[in-house]
């Protein structure tokens, strides 16, 4: 593989995913690591990520020097580069000069004939986020690239294989970001790009079968696309001895459920066992309207009814001879980087998940999409012919649109909820806009109510509001800038066609300081 060493910042999933997406294999390392563990896991090559801090800090994050010295190519970016021109003899100076967002670039002569920066135009506009800049190159290393602050902005010395760009490749402000990661990866480390995320299903079916032997496998199934596509690989493994469970707790959207119970049973062809539990779910939360006792009621429920239904599959497995000894979980890539992979992340985020079970559960996991990106994983879902509107389905709570009414929830309430958020749904389809949105919660104010107008009458009705947002990892988000004239038409069929409501409101607040969800 490559390995991305994580100085602390966001940014460590940024670059392996973009590795990935050049057609190599990436993993995510601390910058803990010593130059021997990196060695035991030969890798193709090394990348060094950003980080929050200055290597002149207290504390800041360091790099075993060894690590350098192993003869394996090596491109350092941002901080990264900076550790790199510091162990390697160059200067690191404290200029000053903040250098933050877009920045012109001048590529040195010579530069665009090089490997990392072949062919590339000779001014070029470049994310920049840093306070210390290199001053001087370490010696025997050609400085590529200056902006008007920093004099070595990019270096290199092909006959160590090492490369460092003081500007951010891996996000799209860099215009030819992807450009300088290939350069690296294929013209200057010689790795070929045959990696892709449809590789990864026979090596998990494999691997999969290894694991399980002739055991029986149950998985839950959220409607999701990740427990959908791991539930997919596990059936392709190994068939009818997976049964997944689905828990309809009522709180899904406009045929959310009939996709999974239909479209996904007839695309995989897996054994579903259903448990319709809308009415214990409601009941449980009668008059419940703080956000963190319904996502407690809803866990807990959760939790009761997949145990009762796991229990019954037990039961079935016992009569066939096989035990059931396997839990399929969707656990994806960052979830592993961050509950320890990647230690000295800054910015840890965990969820109480529905669908995250009890430890005492005496299951043994299947987890086929520990290595994935989410991106991947959806790559993967539609190699296996999974339905598009779960492949290509947005994030959406666990808890469902239970936290998408502010107040007690209600079936009135949902159903009011639903429809409207079927109305955003399609316009933002038909828009072409699911792409560019990460996802657009649909929030109704069952508290609030606002007068209005309709035809001769007084109405005295609910808000709706519209939180589209566009986000790289729901980590931070900006509200995104829809049109007017399909904010408009979305307005106007919500208020005409879902009774209960009068007004629509957009949300323009960015994450930080408001969350994504409103609860
Ligand atoms: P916030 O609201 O924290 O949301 O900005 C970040 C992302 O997480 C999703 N989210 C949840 N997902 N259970 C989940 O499985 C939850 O309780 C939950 N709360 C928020 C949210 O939709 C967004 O993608």
């Amino acid at each position: 593989p490559v390995l991305v060493v994580d100085f602390g910042a966001q940014y460590a999933q940024l670059i392996a995913r973009r590795v990935r997406e050049a057609g190599v294999y990436s993993e995510i390392v601390p910058h803990t690591i010593t130059a021997a563990e990196v060695a035991a896991r030969q890798p193709a090559g090394i990348v060094l990520s950003g980080g929050p801090s200055s290597v002149y800090e207290d504390g800041a994050p360091s790099l075993d020097p060894g690590v350098l010295e192993l003869g394996v190519p090596a491109l350092g970016i941002c901080y990264g580069f900076q550790v790199m021109a510091q162990q390697l003899g160059g200067t690191v100076a404290r200029t000053g000069a903040r250098e933050y967002g877009s920045t012109a670039v001048r590529l040195a002569d010579g530069a665009t004939d090089g490997p990392l920066l072949g062919g590339q135009p000779d001014e070029q506009t470049v994310w920049m986020s840093h306070g210390d800049s290199v001053t001087q190159a370490p010696e025997g290393f050609a400085v590529l690239a200056s902006s008007a602050t920093t004099p070595v902005a990019a270096f290199a010395s092909p006959e160590r294989g090492i490369y460092g760009v003081q500007w951010h490749p891996e996000v799209r402000h860099s215009a030819h970001g992807q450009r300088v990661m290939e350069g690296f990866l294929h013209a200057a480390a010689g790795i070929g790009a045959d990696w892709n995320p449809g590789n990864v299903i026979a090596e998990q079916v494999e691997r999969i079968r290894a694991q399980v032997g002739d055991a029986r496998v149950v998985c839950g199934l959220s409607g999701g696309v990740d427990s959908a596509v791991a539930a997919a690989l596990v059936q392709r493994a190994v068939g009818d001895r997976l049964t997944c469970v689905f828990i309809d707790h009522g709180l899904l959207r406009q045929d959310e459920a009939e996709q999974v119970e239909r479209d996904y049973v007839a695309a995989t062809g897996v054994n579903l066992k259903v448990v319709d539990a809308a009415d214990v779910f409601l009941a449980a939360l009668d008059g419940v309207s703080d956000p963190e006792t319904k996502r407690k009621t809803i866990g807990r429920e959760f939790i009761r009814a997949f145990e009762r239904a796991a229990a019954e599959v037990v039961a079935e497995g016992a009569e066939s001879g096989e035990p059931v000894r396997f839990l399929v979980q969707g656990t994806l890539y960052p979830d592993v980087v961050e509950s320890g992979g990647g230690t000295g992340s800054a910015n840890i985020k965990s969820h109480h998940n529905v669908g995250g079970l009890p430890e005492d559960l005496e299951f043994e996991l299947v987890e086929p999409l520990r290595t994935l990106f989410k991106d991947e994983v959806r790559a993967i879902g539609r190699e296996l012919g999974l339905p598009e509107v779960i492949v290509g389905r947005q994030p959406f709570p666990g808890p469902g649109l239970a936290i998408r009414i502010v107040g007690a929830v209600t079936r009135d309430r949902l159903e009011t909820l639903r429809r409207a958020d079927a109305i955003v749904r399609a316009e933002l389809s038909a828009a072409g806009l699911d792409e560019e949105i990460w996802q657009c919660p649909v929030v109704l104010l069952a508290d609030v109510r606002s007068v209005g107008v309709q035809g001769d009458g007084r109405t005295y009705g609910h808000p709706i509001v519209l939180r589209p947002v566009s986000s790289e990892d729901a980590m931070t988000a900006d509200w995104t800038r829809l049109p007017h004239d399909l904010l408009a038409r979305i307005s106007n069929r919500i208020t005409n066609e879902v009774a209960e409501v009068n007004r629509v409101v957009l949300d323009v607040t960015s994450k930080p300081p408001g969350t994504i969800e409103w609860e």
